[in-house]
């Protein structure tokens, strides 16, 4: 078990910050889902390695969060001005969301505490700025448990990958989204009761705006490209499309065309583009992509020397991210062992984004069947110097509301779009076409 600290025991010898000797002094901010989890493992761990001590813990009216597994030793408050005071020499921000958040990182990383967070949206849109700061301070920022939770995609960026040259990540980010879309591909059923489901499992907020509509995974896809591509990009400069078009027949017509539907996040560095997208694809059903089932998160990248990697796992809960902010931590008091030493910065681009990739393309039309549909649109798409690939019509459905597919052979989304626009106002359709990218 732990020692009890020098604040609280005035008889034993205090540690000095920045002894070599002694265990890094971690304070928590965030004591719930994921800062729970942290807080039992620091406090299971033997110390046998001696790295790191709890010694902090700080959440709003926190009286209510104490737990008998906590040592008696740490400091429990409310009050973010303690933990920059206090002798913790590496804060654990998991409180989420950008404020007071981002002060707070900002305040540790200036006073040359370093800081290990999970928080997406602060990395995503602060990411570089925080890096920079915290390397004018000589504080190290780890963020490993940001994208894909459980899941040591951003370490492996950071070291066993950093000898390659990426030019490309994609991944299924967002377990809520697969987690629906493997349950309408597994059983048919309509799209409000996968979401109902994923809400009463816990998997989807009561709100999954953020997550069906892409915003989560884009957040994420923005990390990605800052660790894996050392690109600046913003959230809202990606492209993000919803699931919620989604049905359960598009699995009945991407299954006749070998593939599956997950919601991929992908980006690609091409000269000074970087292509990025976020929303359903289809994708081959055996592919890495389309195997992963549940609310696992996939994440694949491609270098340059070494090919292509794929990373599994859980992509969110307690323990599993837990683990991610454990690891980071362990990783920054090593550093902090081995003393001061020059800091290395990256080197981000800021290239141009874009969404206008290259792909064939799914095309689900719902309409009131009349004669000359197919003429109406192969006239269209004609226009627009788009080829048919393959019509696919199923027998069996209502006459008043038909869905069948055409699918396109490769073309830039910047050709498509106009096509789309027009086929929109068709007096047959009875909503716009749903457009997937086909990703081989
Ligand atoms: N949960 C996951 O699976 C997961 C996975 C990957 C990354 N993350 C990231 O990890 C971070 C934490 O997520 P979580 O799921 O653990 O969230 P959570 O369960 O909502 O916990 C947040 C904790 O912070 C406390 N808090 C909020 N604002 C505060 C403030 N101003 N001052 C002091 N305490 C405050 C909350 O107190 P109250 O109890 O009063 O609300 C709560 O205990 C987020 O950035 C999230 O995006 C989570």
């Amino acid at each position: 078990m732990q020692k009890t600290s020098s604040e609280q025991d005035p008889q034993s010898k205090p540690e000095l910050a920045g002894d070599r000797a002694s265990p890094r002094r971690i304070a928590l901010v965030g004591f719930g889902t994921v800062g729970r989890a942290v807080a039992k493992i620091l406090c299971e761990r033997d110390n046998g390695d001696g790295l790191l001590r709890l010694t902090h813990i700080c959440n709003r009216t926190f009286e209510r969060k104490k737990q008998s597994w906590v040592p008696g030793d740490v400091v429990w408050t409310d009050d973010f001005q303690t933990i920059l005071d206090s002798d913790a020499e590496i804060i654990v921000e998991l409180i989420g969301g950008l404020s007071p958040a981002g002060e707070l990182v900002r305040s540790s990383l200036k006073a040359g505490k370093s800081v290990v967070t999970a928080n997406k949206q602060l990395i995503a849109r602060h990411g570089p700025e925080l890096l920079q700061l915290g390397g004018a301070h000589g504080s190290q920022l780890e963020f490993g448990a940001s994208v894909a939770g459980g899941v040591p995609v951003l370490p492996a960026l950071r070291t066993g990958l950093c000898g390659d040259r990426l030019h490309g990540v994609a991944g299924i980010l967002n377990g809520t989204c697969n987690y629906i879309l493997s349950r309408l591909e597994s059983d048919r059923i309509p799209f409000s009761e996968a979401l109902e489901e994923a809400q009463a499992r816990g998997y989807a907020e009561a709100d999954a705006s953020e997550d069906l509509d892409g915003g989560d995974a884009r957040a994420k896809l923005s990390i990605l490209a800052l660790a894996g591509l050392h690109v600046r990009v913003s959230p809202e400069e990606i492209r993000a499309r919803t699931i919620r078009a989604i049905d359960a027949v598009d699995f009945d017509y991407a299954a006749d065309l070998g593939c599956t539907i997950r919601q991929i996040s992908r980006a690609d560095l091409k000269e000074s583009t970087l292509l990025a997208d976020v929303g359903p694809s289809l994708v081959p059903a055996a592919s890495p992509f389309g195997r992963v089932q549940r609310n696992l998160n996939l994440v694949l990248t491609s270098g340059i020397y070494g090919g292509d990697m794929a990373f599994l796992g859980a992509g969110a809960g307690g323990e599993p991210t837990a683990v991610a902010v454990v690891s980071d931590l362990m990783f920054v008091a090593e550093n902090l062992a081995a003393g001061p030493r020059p800091h290395r910065q990256l080197q981000l681009a800021s290239p141009k984004t874009s969404c206008d990739f290259v792909t064939p393309w799914y095309l689900r039309f719902l309409v009131k069947d009349q004669p000359g549909i197919i003429a109406g649109l192969a006239a269209i798409l004609s226009a627009h110097q788009l080829n048919i690939d393959a019509v696919l019509q199923k027998p069996g459905f209502d006459k008043n509301a038909l869905p069948f597919v055409i699918t396109l052979e490769p073309c830039r989304d910047s050709q498509l779009h106009p096509a789309l626009e027009e086929m929109a106002k068709l007096a047959f359709a009875l909503k716009p076409c749903l457009s997937l990218p086909i990703l081989r």
